[in-house]
Order: C-alpha cells, then structure tokens, then sequence
C-alpha cells in the first residue's frame, strides 16, 4: 500500500451504536461506542423499538465524535463499512442507511459486512492472521467453530443447536435475578463460588463440533426450583461456578479437538463471550500444550463495536468486494454465503 487507507465503520446490528476507523487494515485510529444498556437493564433484555430510536438518537452523534477524535476529514476515509447482518432489522437499519447516505453524499465506496466475520477480524487489530485457522465464535446471537483457509472465506464446522452460549449466560442470569447482561455478572460471581454442583455437559454425538446449552440451562433453572420447594440453600455463587465450569469445558474441548483435527496454525476466539475469564483461563491452559496459537481479544474488542467491522470491511474492500446503492440490512444474512459472493 503506497498511501495510507483508513475505511470507516458503522455498526448497529443490537444495542450499540458504533463508529470506528481503521488505517491499512490493522491498525485503529478511533473506536467509538454508545452503549444502551441502561435503557434495556430495566426490561431485562434488548427491546428492538427502543434499539432502533436510540441509533437514531445516537448516530450523527457517535459519528462525528469519532471523526473529531481521529482528526480526520470525511474526504480522507476511502470506504464506508457497515454491519448489514445478521441483528435486529430495525436497528441494522439505522447503520445501513446512515452509511448509504454518507457514502452517497461524499462519493465513497460502500462496503456491507457480516457482524460475526467482524467479531473474528477484531483480532487481525492484534495479530496478523496465519491460515489455516478456527475460530470458536461465542456471542449472545451466535455460537460456532468457523474454519478459514484464507481471508474473507468461512466454513462453519460446528454451531449451537438450540441456545448461543451468551444466551444461556443471560438466561441464567436473569434466574438468579442478576441484570441484563448477564454474562459478566455470572462470571463475577463463579470467582467466588465452588463448583459444587454437577450439571450435564453437553458433547453431542462423539465427532460433532456441534454445541447445544439449552439442556444445561433447563438443569441450572430445575436445580434452583427443586432446591427452593425443599427450603435448601443454594448459594449463587456456586450455582454460577458450576455452570461456568459447564460451558467452559465444553466449548474448550471442543475447541483443542478441533484445532488438532484440522491442524490450524491459530485459534481466534471471538464474540462477547470471549471476554469470560474462566474461558480465557481455560483455553490459555489447554492451548499451551499444543501448537496451535491462541488469540483472544482485549475486552473492549470483545463485545460489539465498529473496529471490528472496519476491519473486515477493510479486507473485503481490497478484496474488491463493494455494496450497491440497493445495500439492504439482513437481518438472518449467513456467514458461508457472505463470505462467498462476489460482487
Ligand atoms: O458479541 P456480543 O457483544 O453481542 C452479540 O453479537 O450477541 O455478545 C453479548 C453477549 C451477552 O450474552 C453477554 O452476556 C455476553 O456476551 N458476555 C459475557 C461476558 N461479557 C459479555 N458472557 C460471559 N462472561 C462475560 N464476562
Ligand atoms: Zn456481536
């Protein structure tokens, strides 16, 4: 690259309005993220309506706070990128548009990226990627071993067949009364607990990749109810470090085998889950004893946030990959096929 190239980046598929900048593919020159969480809490999950008016709210906003903070000018972005899918159609909406408009107004190419192949490129901000590689994608939506032989091509190996991981997280959370999301409410209380509960592992059939936790999340809910009709205390500590421990071994077994089976040269984990410190622990003890890398994200790119989509944007657009003015959001948009259109 002779000139530097910095590609923009909007993301609203759920409850974040984002906007980054990405300069030659890998490196971040701003990361602005506009949570709602606050506005959601009291509901206990993401109310789409309210999703989709707080992007509204929020979008010039978060856009012209990242443009100030890079000190840079609209003229010098050579590309729009913006999550298309998969998310909440109306809060994809907003992203879409906004980005469609910019784009057209300032005669910039525009770029549509899958959320989850952004979740995997966060870490390319960290780390070049070296192919083969797997990564175990475990988000609030998503949960899925994804093989890539080179950039911007994905083969799913194995995914969740009924709840994501992040959604057993939450789901459980809101049993034991803890706020949206549950996620690192859960994880807090399992470093204090004991894993004094044995709940069901989930390994499915013996050579599936495939993940399933709705069996463990009916388990942890059944264990809390029986205990409450015999006047037995269970202590949320150790409810939540029993079912941590339950995840975790399962989605980092399944991790290694696969790593091995298919020989990659690292293991990316993404998603909002990647940022779980009993799974971070986990997979940093298991991937010291083969040759497999392992990369994780820092927490900030863990959760949802437009760097990432910037920098997949930024590899699809050298791929020469470019959106049409008829850019639509899709909301249930597939990874294998994302990854294999042409435009
Ligand atoms: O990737 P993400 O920000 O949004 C989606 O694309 O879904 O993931 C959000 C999910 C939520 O289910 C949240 O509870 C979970 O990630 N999460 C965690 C932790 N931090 C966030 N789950 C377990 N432990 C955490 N520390
Ligand atoms: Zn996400």
């Amino acid at each position: 690259m002779s000139k530097d190239q910095y590609i923009l980046a909007i993301e609203t598929s759920c409850d974040e309005t984002a906007v980054a900048i990405v300069k030659n593919e890998r490196e971040l020159v701003t990361n602005v993220v506009a949570s709602q969480i606050e506005s959601h809490k009291r509901f206990g999950g993401v109310v789409p309506e309210i999703a989709s008016r707080h992007h509204i709210e929020q979008m010039t906003i978060t856009l012209e706070e990242a443009l100030e903070e890079s000190g840079l000018g609209l003229d010098e972005i050579d590309a729009i990128a913006v999550t298309e899918g998969p998310g909440l159609v109306g809060a994809l909406l907003v992203g879409v548009n906004a980005a469609k408009s910019l784009a057209f107004a300032k005669q910039k190419p525009l770029v549509g990226v899958h959320h989850i192949a952004g979740h995997i490129y966060a870490n390319r901000l960290e780390k070049e990627f070296e192919f083969p590689l797997l990564a175990l994608v475990v988000s609030g939506g998503h949960t899925e071993l994804v093989l890539m032989r080179e950039h911007g091509s994905f083969e799913i190996i194995g995914e969740t067949r009924d709840d994501a991981a992040g959604e057993a997280y939450d789901k459980v959370a809101r049993t034991l009364k803890l706020p949206y999301p549950g996620g690192p409410h859960i994880d807090r209380l399992a470093g204090e607990g004991e894993e004094s509960i044995d709940f069901p592992r989930s390994w499915l059939e013996k050579d599936s990749y495939d993940f399933s936790f709705s069996g463990l999340k009916s388990s942890v809910i059944n264990t809390l109810h029986n205990a409450k009709q015999k006047g037995q205390e269970l202590k949320d500590e150790d409810v939540a470090a029993s079912f941590q421990a339950s995840v975790v071994d399962v989605l980092s077994t399944k991790a290694v085998r696969a790593a091995e089976e298919y020989g990659v040269k690292q293991m990316i984990v993404a998603g909002g889950v990647a940022a779980n410190s009993g799974l971070r622990q986990a997979l940093e003890e298991k991937f010291a004893a083969v040759d497999t890398e392992l990369l994780i994200p820092p927490i900030h790119l863990c959760t949802d946030n437009a760097a990432m989509i910037a920098a997949a944007g930024a590899v699809a657009f050298n791929q020469g990959h470019r959106a049409g003015w008829d850019l639509n959001a899709n909301p249930g948009l597939d990874l294998e096929m994302y990854g294999e259109r042409k435009k």
